[in-house]
Formats: structure tokens, sequence, C-alpha cells
């Protein structure tokens, strides 16, 4: 059976690599060359741990190659994953479907062998039914082109790991002897015992999009309780450990700070938001309305805390800013708290200099205007406040001995809840915290 991947990108090449680690031969298709040349190379275009690896092997043993061709993915492929991006559409929070539309028609049209597609993108639930007439129509007499609706979970910086042990796998089909394919393709799971839930097209398209709601409302739940424990002096942390040891909340995604960005949640939340009014049942998610306004208030927040700890005013400040992905282990800056919050401070006349162990390149396109420097001593040195807005492995390690000697001022905001409050403080920081007594 051979594979090919619509779309190279985050979840694109993820599975494309995946897929050939799994054993497949598997064309990987963008119709961005530049994109194709450098992953034909074994250039991965963005980092993920232990990705590039995965790539660089496959392409070498020859099971793993990219083409712009869709005549020769038609060819080629059994079964044709669609991984193409549907971002937040301009002037609306409804997701753009162009480019998942252009790919299932595209593949449909040049299939020259009978062969399913396997739409992996977020969709708005209802989407893949009619993807499903799309590719039937669009099909060359002869071939049978079925579809299935086989929604990704991967979070970047473990993309690895997820793809090739998830913790579950869902399957929208209606056609047994597409799911049979599909059943084929993740032989290796099914028998390492990964659950399969197969499912209508709707319950598989809303079990992605319900995931990532609950997600970003189980983030902004601790982040308001945090505005409540600033406001009364107590601690957020304390307060989810103790919530979280409750088997039934669970203390995962319970880490207050300066709340959730990237590629998924914020545009997922909206997204759903924008389906609902649609299909005329706007109230079901209203909340998620608080959902995304909590979180957006907790950058504003921030920049306020880090005005106060500077007496008032920012303006001609020197503020180290620690982070500008928006998670650790990723480059990735999209809809990113700490760069929002970054570029915000130096929008009211701080002095931003901003250090990302891998981010500072994506970061310095988004905000050109920004000083990037390459190390966290460079970021520290004359800083009348340190702010840390992404939790990476070297500032959870940094201690207040090896930035005093440094800073101007000893002050360090920890915007994310990973420093021990004492320690710094016994240092002689004035340690400030988002949730936790100033
Ligand atoms: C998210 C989901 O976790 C994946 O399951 C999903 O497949 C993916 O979106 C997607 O739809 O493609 P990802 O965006 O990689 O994955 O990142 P997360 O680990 O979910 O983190 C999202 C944001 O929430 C980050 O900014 C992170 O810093 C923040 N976060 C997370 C918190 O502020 N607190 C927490 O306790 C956890």
């Amino acid at each position: 059976m051979k594979i090919t991947v619509l779309g190279t990108g985050y979840l694109g090449a993820t599975h494309a690599a995946s897929m050939a680690e799994m054993g497949f031969e598997v064309l990987g298709v963008d119709v961005d060359p530049a994109k194709v040349d450098a992953l034909s190379r074994g250039e991965l275009p963005f980092h993920e741990p232990g990705l590039g690896e995965l790539l660089r092997k496959h392409v070498d043993t020859g099971r793993l190659r990219f083409t712009t061709s869709y005549e020769e993915a038609g060819a080629f492929g059994d079964v044709h994953f669609v991984g193409v991006g549907t971002p937040q559409r301009a002037g609306s929070f409804a997701a753009d479907m162009r480019y998942v539309d252009a790919a299932v028609g595209s593949i449909a049209a040049a299939a020259t062998k009978d062969c399913v597609i396997a739409g992996k993108s977020t969709v708005p639930v209802g989407s893949a039914r009619r993807l499903a007439d799309l590719a039937r129509a669009s099909a060359r007499d002869g071939v049978d082109v079925s579809l299935v609706w086989n929604p990704e979970f991967l979070r970047e910086g473990y993309a690895v790991e997820d793809t090739l042990t998830p913790d579950r796998m869902v399957l929208g089909a209606e056609d047994a002897a597409a799911e049979a394919v599909m059943r084929r393709v993740y032989a290796r799971q099914l028998e390492a015992g990964v659950p399969l839930i197969v499912t209508d097209f709707e319950t598989a398209e809303l079990v992605k999009v319900a995931a990532n709601a609950f997600l970003a409302t189980k983030i902004s739940f601790i982040n308001a309780l945090s505005e409540l424990t600033e406001a009364v002096g107590g601690d957020i942390r304390t307060l989810a450990d103790a919530i979280g040891l409750d088997e039934r909340i669970g203390r995962k995604f319970l880490n207050a700070g300066v709340g959730f960005g990237g590629g998924c949640l914020p545009k997922d939340i909206r997204a759903l938001r924008a389906r609902a009014a649609e299909l005329g049942v706007e109230q079901s998610v209203r909340f998620l309305a608080e959902v995304d306004d909590i979180n957006v208030r907790r950058r504003g927040h921030t920049v306020d805390t880090v005005t106060q700890m500077l007496g008032g005013s920012v303006v001609g400040k020197q503020v180290a800013v620690l982070g500008a992905a928006f998670k650790p282990d990723s480059d990735d800056v999209r809809d990113s708290p700490a760069l929002d919050i970054a570029a915000r401070l130096h929008s009211i006349g701080a002095e931003v200099a901003v250090y990302d162990p891998k981010a500072n390149a994506n970061a310095a396109k988004r905000y050109p205007r920004l000083d990037y420097v390459d190390s966290l001593e460079a970021a520290a040195t004359g800083a009348e406040v340190v702010v840390l807005l992404t939790e990476w492995a070297e500032f959870k390690a940094m201690t207040p001995e090896q930035l005093h000697p440094l800073v101007a001022v000893p002050q360090i905001l920890d915007g994310r809840n990973v420093l021990d409050p004492e320690r710094w403080a016994a240092a002689g920081f004035c340690y400030r915290a988002l949730g936790r007594r100033a």
C-alpha cells in the first residue's frame, strides 16, 4: 500500500515521515516548490524534536519523497492523507476551507486507481460529507474514490511520538471497504492496543474541535481562578495541585500563566463558535467567547504587572523577555502570548530584549522592531525586569545567582509559574508571578 500526504506543513510533514517510519512508501505533496526542494534534501523548515532525524532517515532509505505534482500523487497513492491548513478567514472567525477543497478536488481528479482520501485537517463540522461528494464528483470514470475523516491530535514538541503512539485514533468512515483500508494503514497502532473509535463523519470532525475546546477551557478556567488568587493573595499552583488530585479533574492543562496560543487552540475555538452560529445553535458554545476573553486578558494583565514592577511606566526601561514561541520545544510564534506581550511592551515604550532558544528568527519576521539576542545572559544584561513568558527547560533551570550579577534591578516576573518563589526572593530578587501572592 502506498501513501501520499497532501500538504507538508507541520501536520503533513510529521505524518509523512511517521508513515515512512511505519514502513510505507510515502509521497509528500505540496504546492510550494521551495518547501518540496528543502524537504527532498532532508531539511525540515521548522523545529520539532526528532522529526528532522526521521525525515533524513527516510529520504535516505528512499521510502519518503516529495513532489509538487498531483498527477504523480494520483498515480501513486492508495491512501491520500489531507493535511493542508484551515487558517482563520480574514475578517471572520470561520475556517478558510479553500486549501482543503482544492486538495480533495485535485487528488480525486488526478487519481488513476481506486483510493481512499483520509482527511486530517481541522475542519468545520459538516465538511467531510460535502468533501465526500466533491471527491466522488471529481473522480474519473471507473475510479472509486472514497473519503474518511481521521482527525489528528498531535501536539507540537511531541509530534512524532503522538503520531506513532497516539492516545486514541478516531475514524469517521461510512464505507466498510475504506474502513478496512484504514485499519491496514494503522495495523501497527491497533496491534499495540491503541483504541480506534469508528464513527460517522460529523462525530469524527467534532471530536477534534471538542478536544481542543475542552483543553482551552481548562486553561482559561485556571487562569480565571488565578485572577482571584492574585486578588486575595492565594497561590494558583497549590490550588491547581489540590484540585488536580481529583482524578475526575486531573492536573494536566491546569498551568496558569500567560495563557494559550499557537496555530490551533485560539483558532479552533473561534471556528467552532462561527460554525455553531451557522448551524443556528450559537448559544451552545457561547461560553467559548468567555474562554477566549479570559485568555486574551492574560496578556494585558501581564503588561500591567510589568508596568507596575517598573514603577508605573515602562518608557525607556530595559525589559528582558525570555521566550517568544507559543510553547517550549517549538519555534512556532503563531498567536504566541510571549511575543504579543513583548510587542505590547515595546509599543508602550519599553526597551525589549527578547531571547528564545529556537524562535528568534520566526519572531523577528513577525515583529522586526524588537531586539533579539542570542542568549539568556545577553537578554538579562542591564535589565530592570526579567519576564519569563515561555517555559523552556533552560529558563526553568536558570538560577538567581546566574542573573543577579547581570541585571540592573533584580526583579523577575514568572509568567508561567515555573520558578521557586522562595529561592528567588531569598537571593534578593523581587519575585512576582501570575496568580501568586505578590
Ligand atoms: C494542541 C492540542 O493539545 C493537540 O492535541 C492538537 O492536536 C493540536 O492543538 C492541534 O489541533 O493540532 P498544540 O497547539 O501543539 O496542541 O499545543 P498545546 O500543548 O495544546 O498548548 C497550547 C497552548 O496552551 C500553549 O500556548 C501552551 O503554553 C498553553 N498551555 C497549555 C497553558 O497555558 N497551560 C497549560 O496548562 C497547558
